[in-house]
């Protein structure tokens, strides 16, 4: 499977649960080359992915329309945004920057465009930028991104991206994030916690993208501990929560009463100081 294709995956997973992601229009990406391969990582991997990513996507749904609340200005900035839909869901007066490698940026501009016009989608103030995490240096980041962000304050989100990178480009990335960001401006951002790393689930992750990689489109498995994210400079802990914390509020019926069972994701919120 290609890094690209996960987007796809999500954005389906999300589909699938609307009531939990409360992600009306990621249906718009579904497509049978994508709906093909999930039964077999259903299957392979664990059954609740697509759950999980959707309560994911709630989290972030909620803490965007709770930050936003009462502000007539800002700006969304999502990192490896892939065919996340926050931006329908909140105020036309927030702005968006998504940023992805070129290929996801290109086909999602074009798609986004012609559904806006087709009346599919909402309009939004939605600006787009192609960067390679990896290949870029803080400053060219900084110096592509800076003009596009017009409307403070800002909620930079990184879902689902840390797991693709590894540590260097990761604390590249919050230098990035320092630099766009006043204080009281939020990161929203995931990773698995090392602990993950022994789960039986989290092998079963591992065999699956191993025995899928038919295309060496190579990429980390980076997993992050919790005091990553308590010792990065120019930043707080505001909330931290997981997948497992978030089906009990969200999700009741996923019935999972341990949290080694599930792929479970860990959630942060953190403040600009
Ligand atoms: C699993 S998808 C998640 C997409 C979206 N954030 C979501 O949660 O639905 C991972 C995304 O990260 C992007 N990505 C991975 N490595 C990247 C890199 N080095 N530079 C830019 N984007 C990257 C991929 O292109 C893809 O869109």
């Amino acid at each position: 499977m290609q890094v690209h294709e996960t987007a796809f995956v999500v954005s389906t997973y999300r589909s699938y649960h609307e009531d939990i992601s409360k992600d009306i229009y990621a249906r718009l990406w579904n497509n049978p080359a994508t709906d093909a391969l999930i039964p077999d990582i259903l299957n392979r991997v664990s059954k609740h992915e697509a759950a999980l990513h959707s309560l994911r996507n709630r989290f972030f749904y909620e803490s965007l329309k709770s930050f936003f609340k009462d502000k007539n200005t800002g700006s969304l900035v999502n990192f490896g945004s892939g065919f996340s839909m926050y931006q329908f869901s909140l105020n036309n007066t927030i702005a968006t920057i998504e940023i992805d490698k070129k290929d996801i940026v290109d086909y999602k501009k074009e798609k986004v465009d012609a559904w806006v016009k087709e009346r599919k989608l909402p309009s939004r103030d939605i600006q787009y930028a192609s960067i390679d995490f990896n290949h870029k240096t803080t400053d060219e980041m900084l110096t592509s991104l800076t003009p596009l962000i017009k409307k403070e304050p800002t909620f930079i989100i990184i879902e689902g991206v840390f797991f693709f990178l590894n540590r260097e480009t990761t604390d590249k990335l919050f230098e990035v994030f320092k630099k766009l960001q006043k204080p009281g401006d939020i990161v929203g951002c995931v990773t698995y916690l090392p602990e993950v790393e022994k789960t039986e689930v989290y092998s079963r992750l591992l065999n699956y993208f191993d025995s899928n990689n038919d295309t060496n489109d190579s990429f980390s498995h980076q997993t992050i501990p919790h005091d990553y994210f308590l010792n990065i400079n120019g930043y707080s802990l505001k909330e931290y929560t997981d997948e497992f914390e978030l089906c009990k509020k969200y999700a009741p019926d996923q019935n999972i009463s341990n949290k080694s069972e599930i792929l479970n994701e860990s959630l942060f919120l953190l403040e600009r100081i």
